[in-house]
C-alpha cells in the first residue's frame, strides 16, 4: 500500500520507518527542510535504539522517502497519517493545535480524489470531527474526504518495538462516513492483526479519549508512588520494598510503580494538563480535579530530590560541587524536555551550588535548553571533587556504578538516588552516606 506521514518527530518518523518496514511504500512529509535532508540521508534526528537500522534499511529497499512537498504527498497516496506535535501553550494548560490545523489546511486543498486523513497525535477529544468537517470544506474532492483517529501508545526509547509490536490498535472512525478509513487501516495494519494484535474500532471522541485516558493513568499510577514515597520519608518505610509487595497483586501490577523523580518529557505532563483544560471546557472539570493533585505530587518530588542534595552536603548549597547523572527525562532517550533531572540540576545551580551534569546521550539537547549548568563528559569527569553525587535518570550506566567507580573522584561520599536504582546496602557498606526518595 502507499501512505504519507506527516510530522517526522518521534511519532512520525518511527510511523513512518515501520510502515515501510511493513512492506509499504511510504512518503513522509515534513515543513522542516533540516529534517528531511537528515532523514533522507538515513540519519535519525534524535535518539531511538533501532529506529536507524529501519530506515536505513527501507530507504535502500527504495519503500521510504521524505519530503517537503505537499503538492507531491497528495499525489503520492490516498491515505495520509497526521503525526505532528500537539504540545503545551504558552502560559496555558490546553494544547496547542496549530501544527495539526496547519497541516489540514495545507493538505486539504489538494484532495481532488477520495481520501482518508488518519490522525495519530495525541489531541483533545472533539478535534478529529472539527478537522474532517474542515478538511471536507477546504477540499475538491469534499464529502469523499474521510478523518479518522488512530492515537498512538509508543514509548520513547521502543518506538520501534511498540510500533511493530503494539499491545493494540485503535480506530475512531466517523460513523456519518462511509467506512473507507476502516478498509484502508486494516489492510495496512494486516500484518499486525494476523499476528493477534487486538483491533479495537470505536467512534471518534472514544479513540481520542483511550489515548489520553490512557496518560493519565500512567501519571496517576507513579504519583500514587509518589504519594506513599512521601508518606513513607515521614515514617522510616521503604517504598520499593512496598511496591515490589504491592505490584505482586495481579490486579495492581509492579509496572509504573517506580518511585522516585517522577514523570517528565514531551507527553505525560503536558496530556494531563490538556486533558484538564478539554474537561473544564465541556463542563466536566469536576472529574479530572484529581489530575491536578497528580501534577503536584509530581513536582513536589523535585523539590524534595533538592532538599536532599542540600542534606547531602550539610545544609547549605552555597559553594557545594554537585554532579548530576542523567540529563534524559529517562533512559534510553536524549529528550530533555520537562525532564526532572534537568530541572534538579537547575534549581541546585540557583541555590549556589556548582554543577556539572553528565548523560550519555542528551548533552547537547541540554546544552541547548540549559546553557548555563557546566557539562561534563564522563561519569568521572562529572563526579570530579563532588561534595554530593545527584542519580537523575536512570541510564543502566548508573544502575551498574559500584562505590570503587566513584572513589579517588569524589570530595565526599554521599548519594542521592533519584530513581532507586542503585543498591542501598552496598553503598551503605562502603561508607558512603545514601539518601533514596521514600527510603526511610
Ligand atoms: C508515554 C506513554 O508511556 C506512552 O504510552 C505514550 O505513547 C507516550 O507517553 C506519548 O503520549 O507519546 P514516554 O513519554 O515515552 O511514553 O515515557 P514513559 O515510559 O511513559 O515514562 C514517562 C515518565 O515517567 C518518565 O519521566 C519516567 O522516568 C517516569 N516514570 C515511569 C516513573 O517515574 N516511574 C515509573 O514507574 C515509570
Amino acid at each position: 500500500m502507499r501512505c504519507t506521514v506527516f510530522g517526522t518527530g518521534y511519532l512520525g518518523a518511527t510511523h513512518a520507518a515501520c510502515m515501510a518496514e511493513l512492506g509499504h511504500e511510504v512518503l513522509g512529509v515534513d515543513i522542516d527542510p533540516g529534517k528531511v535532508a537528515k532523514l533522507s540521508g538515513g540519519e535519525v534526528p534524535f535518539y531511538e535504539p533501532g529506529l536507524a537500522d529501519v530506515l536505513r534499511r527501507n530507504i535502500d529497499a527504495g519503500r521510504l522517502q521524505f519530503t517537503t512537498s505537499y503538492v507531491d504527498a497528495a499525489a503520492f497516496a490516498d491515505l495520509h497519517f497526521l503525526g505532528v506535535g500537539t504540545p503545551q501553550k504558552k502560559g496555558e494548560y490546553a494544547a496547542d493545535l496549530r501544527h495539526v490545523y496547519s497541516v489540514i489546511d495545507t493538505l486539504a486543498p489538494l484532495l481532488d480524489r477520495p481520501a482518508v486523513i488518519v490522525g495519530k497525535s495525541t489531541v483533545p477529544v472533539g478535534t478529529a470531527a472539527e478537522l474532517g468537517s474542515r478538511a471536507r470544506e477546504l477540499a475538491p474532492a469534499a464529502d469523499e474526504v474521510e478523518v479518522a483517529w488512530n492515537p498512538e501508545f509508543l514509548r520513547e526509547g521502543f518506538a520501534v518495538e511498540d510500533t511493530l509490536r503494539p499491545d493494540r490498535l485503535v480506530l475512531g472512525v466517523d460513523r456519518a462516513r462511509s467506512g473507507r478509513a476502516e478498509v484502508l487501516v486494516r489492510e495496512l495494519y494486516a500484518d499486525l492483526i494476523a499476528d493477534e494484535v487486538p483491533f479495537l474500532l470505536t467512534d471518534l471522541p472514544t479513540a481520542e479519549l483511550v489515548k489520553v485516558s490512557a496518560n493519565a493513568f500512567l501519571a496517576t499510577k507513579i504519583s500514587f508512588i509518589n504519594a506513599i514515597s512521601e508518606v513513607c520519608e515521614a515514617t522510616g518505610a521503604d517504598v520499593t520494598a512496598l511496591a515490589d509487595a504491592l505490584g505482586y497483586d495481579a490486579r495492581i501490577g509492579r509496572r509504573f510503580l517506580n518511585a522516585g523523580l517522577g514523570f517528565g518529557g514531551g507527553c505525560l505532563p503536558k496530556d494531563i494538563r490538556a486533558f484538564m483544560a478539554r474537561a473544564g471546557e465541556l463542563g466536566a472539570n469536576q472529574a479530572l480535579t484529581f489530575l491536578r493533585e497528580v501534577d503536584s505530587i509530581n513536582m513536589r518530588r523535585r523539590t524534595k530530590m533538592v532538599e536532599l542534595g542540600t542534606r547531602a552536603v550539610g545544609g547549605s548549597l552555597l559553594g557545594a560541587n554537585i554532579a548530576v547523572l542523567g540529563a534524559a527525562f529517562k533512559p534510553e532517550s536524549d529528550d530533555v524536555r520537562d525532564s526532572p533531572a534537568l530541572n534538579v540540576a537547575g534549581m541546585m545551580q540557583l541555590h549556589g551550588a556548582v554543577v556539572s551534569v553528565y548523560d550519555p546521550k542528551a548533552l547537547d539537547n541540554s546544552r541547548r535548553l540549559f546553557p548555563t549548568l557546566n557539562y561534563a563528559t564522563s561519569v568521572a569527569e562529572a563526579c570530579a571533587g563532588a561534595d554530593a553525587v545527584l542519580l537523575a535518570t536512570e541510564w543502566d550506566e548508573f544502575r551498574s556504578l559500584r562505590p570503587a567507580d566513584l572513589e579517588g573522584h569524589v570530595r565526599a561520599r554521599a548519594i542521592v538516588d533519584g530513581r532507586n536504582c542503585l543498591d542501598a546496602d552496598e553503598w551503605t557498606a562502603a561508607g558512603w552516606s545514601y539518601r533514596g526518595l521514600g527510603r526511610g
